[in-house]
C-alpha cells in the first residue's frame, strides 16, 4: 500500500532516509555486503548520529534492501534514463529512488519530493536536485513501456548475473524458475522452540494473546507469519525461541546424535545447530569455528538458551589444524555445514549474486571437499558425517558427495528422507506456496535451499 507522507508523528523523514540508504547502496556496489555496507554508513554519519536511530537504522536497512532485490532493473533504468555523465552519489540517490517507486513503497509524489529533498542534503548531490528531479518523473510518464523492457530479459527481471541463471537452468531446467521467483521473495520468518526450555504448542499460546499469528512448519519450526525483529519475539530473550530456517532445523536430528555421543560442529559460528543439537540430545559437543568474532556469538547463544555447560566446548580454530582442538578420541558425529556460495538463502541475503563471480563455486567446491578430506580421518568407525551447505549448486552439492565417495574408501551413504543416493538437494519455496498448502490442510513446507549427505564409515 503506498504511504503517502511519513515526515512527522514521529516517523523518520523519508529524505533522511534516501540520504542515507544511497550512502549504504553506493557501500554495496563497491563489493560490501547488505551488513557491512549499513554498518560503514552507521560508523561514516557519526556526527549527525541519525543513522544510529533505530527507526532511521531500520527504514535505510528496507530502502537499502529493496534496492538490491531490483538492483539489476534499477540499473538498467538508469541507463535508459540518465542522458549524461553523473557523480556516483547522484546514481546512488536515483538508484534507491528508482526502487522505491518500483515497490509502489510511496505516491509518486512523496518519493519524488523527498528525493529531491535528499539530493539537496548533501554536497555531492545539490547541483543535481534538478536532474533528479527530471529523471525519477520521466521514468513515471515512461514506466509501463520501460519496465517490460527491463523485464523482458531473464536474468535481469530475476536480479541474478547471466551465469547464475544459465548455471541454474542446465542444472534444473524448468524448475529454476521457481527458485529464482522464490528468491526475490521477502524471507520467512522461522523460529526454533527450545524443547529444552517449552513446546511449540505453549510457544503458540503465547503468541496467540500478543496477537501474532504463527503456524508450525516442522516439528520445532514456527513460521511468524509478520516478520518483527529478535527484540520483539516473546520468549527470544528468555531463551524459548531462537531464529532458524525449518531447512537448517534438520540437521540436527538428521544428524542423529544421542545421549553421551562425542559430536564435532565443524564450522560452527554463530551455533544455530550446535544449539539445536544440545536442545535434543545430552551429547558433548565440540563447536569449532575459525573466525574469533563468529565464535563468540556461539558462546552468547548457547548462554541464551541455557545450553553453556560442561557439554558445550566453544573452540577457535581452523578446522584443518586437528591438532589445535582434537584430543584423538575419535567423534561419533560430525556435522560440516561449510562455508558455500550461500545460493541457497538468497532471499534473506539478497546482494548474493550481486558479490558472487562465476570462478567462486569452483574455489568454495575445492575449499569444501578439503574439509571433508580432512574430518573424515576424526570419524570413529560406524560413526556419521552429515554435510551441510546452504547452495543449490551441484558442484557444492550432489557432485562434491559422489566424488568423495569415489575418492575416499570405506564410505557408506545414508538415504536421507525424500533424497538420493548423493544426498538431498532443498530448493528455496515460495512463502505463498506454503501459505497455499497450509490452508489446504496439508502439512506446510517452507524452508530455504539447502543441500544434505549422510555418510557412515565402515
Ligand atoms: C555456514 S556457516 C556455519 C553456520 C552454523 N553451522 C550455524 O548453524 O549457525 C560457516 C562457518 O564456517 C566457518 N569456517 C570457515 N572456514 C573454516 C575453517 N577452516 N575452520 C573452521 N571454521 C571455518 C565460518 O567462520 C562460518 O562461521
Amino acid at each position: 500500500m503506498p504511504t503517502e507522507a511519513r515526515e512527522g508523528g514521529g516517523a523518520p523523514a523519508l529524505a533522511d532516509v534516501l540520504v542515507l540508504a544511497s550512502a549504504a547502496w553506493s557501500q554495496l556496489r563497491d563489493g560490501h555486503s547488505l551488513d557491512e555496507a549499513l554498518q560503514l554508513v552507521r560508523q561514516q554519519d557519526s556526527p549527525s548520529s541519525k543513522a544510529a536511530d533505530a527507526r532511521i537504522a531500520g527504514a535505510v536497512r528496507d530502502v537499502t534492501a529493496t534496492t538490491v532485490r531490483r538492483c539489476a532493473i534499477v540499473e538498467f533504468l538508469i541507463g535508459e534514463l540518465l542522458h549524461r555523465s553523473a557523480d556516483p552519489a547522484v546514481r546512488s540517490l536515483l538508484a534507491v529512488s528508482l526502487a522505491q517507486l518500483l515497490a509502489n513503497s510511496y505516491t509518486p509524489f512523496t518519493l519524488v519530493d523527498q528525493a529531491v529533498r535528499a539530493a539537496r542534503l548533501r554536497p555531492q548531490t545539490s547541483d543535481a536536485a534538478a536532474l533528479v528531479n527530471a529523471v525519477l518523473r520521466e521514468f513515471l510518464r515512461r514506466r509501463a513501456a520501460l519496465e517490460e523492457q527491463a523485464s523482458a530479459d531473464p536474468a535481469r527481471r530475476f536480479n541474478v548475473p547471466a551465469w547464475w541463471l544459465q548455471r541454474l537452468q542446465s542444472q534444473y531446467g524448468a524448475g529454476a524458475q521457481e527458485v529464482l521467483a522464490a528468491q526475490l521473495e521477502e524471507p520467512p520468518l522461522v523460529l526454533r522452540v527450545n524443547s529444552r526450555r517449552t513446546t511449540p504448542s505453549q510457544v503458540l499460546a503465547r503468541f496467540a494473546t500478543q496477537g501474532l499469528e504463527a503456524s508450525p512448519v516442522g516439528p520445532s519450526a514456527l513460521w511468524l507469519h509478520r516478520a518483527v525483529g529478535v527484540e520483539r519475539i516473546p520468549g527470544f530473550a528468555e531463551g524459548l525461541v531462537s531464529v532458524q530456517d525449518a531447512g537448517a532445523q534438520l540437521a540436527a536430528p538428521w544428524l542423529g546424535a544421542c545421549d553421551g555421543m562425542r559430536v564435532l560442529d565443524a564450522c560452527a559460528a554463530p551455533g544455530g545447530k550446535a544449539a539445536h543439537l544440545l536442545e535434543i540430545a545430552d551429547c558433548r559437543v565440540d563447536a569449532v569455528d575459525v573466525d574469533p568474532q563468529r565464535a563468540a556469538l556461539i558462546d552468547s547463544n548457547l548462554r541464551r538458551l541455557g545450553l553453556a555447560g560442561a557439554n558445550a566446548r566453544v573452540l577457535v580454530a581452523d578446522i584443518a589444524q586437528s591438532a589445535s582442538y582434537w584430543d584423538q578420541t575419535p567423534y561419533d558425529r560430525i556435522l560440516l555445514d561449510a562455508p558455500c556460495s550461500s545460493s541457497g538463502v538468497v532471499r534473506r541475503h539478497p546482494e548474493i549474486p550481486l558479490l558472487r563471480r562465476a570462478s567462486d563455486v569452483a574455489k568454495l567446491a575445492t575449499r569444501q571437499a578439503k574439509m571433508l578430506q580432512a574430518l573424515w580421518p576424526l570419524l570413529a568407525p560406524a560413526g556419521r558425517l552429515l554435510y551441510v551447505v546452504c547452495s543449490v549448486f551441484a558442484e557444492e552439492g550432489r557432485r562434491q558427495i559422489a566424488a568423495f565417495v569415489r575418492r575416499q574408501p570405506g564410505v557408506r551413504r545414508i538415504r536421507l528422507p525424500g533424497g538420493g543416493p548423493d544426498g538431498l538437494q532443498l530448493l528455496p519455496n515460495c512463502v505463498a506456496g506454503a501459505s497455499m498448502r497450509r490452508l489446504e490442510g496439508a502439512e506446510p513446507v517452507l524452508h530455504d535451499g539447502f543441500f544434505y549427505a549422510l555418510l557412515e564409515k565402515i
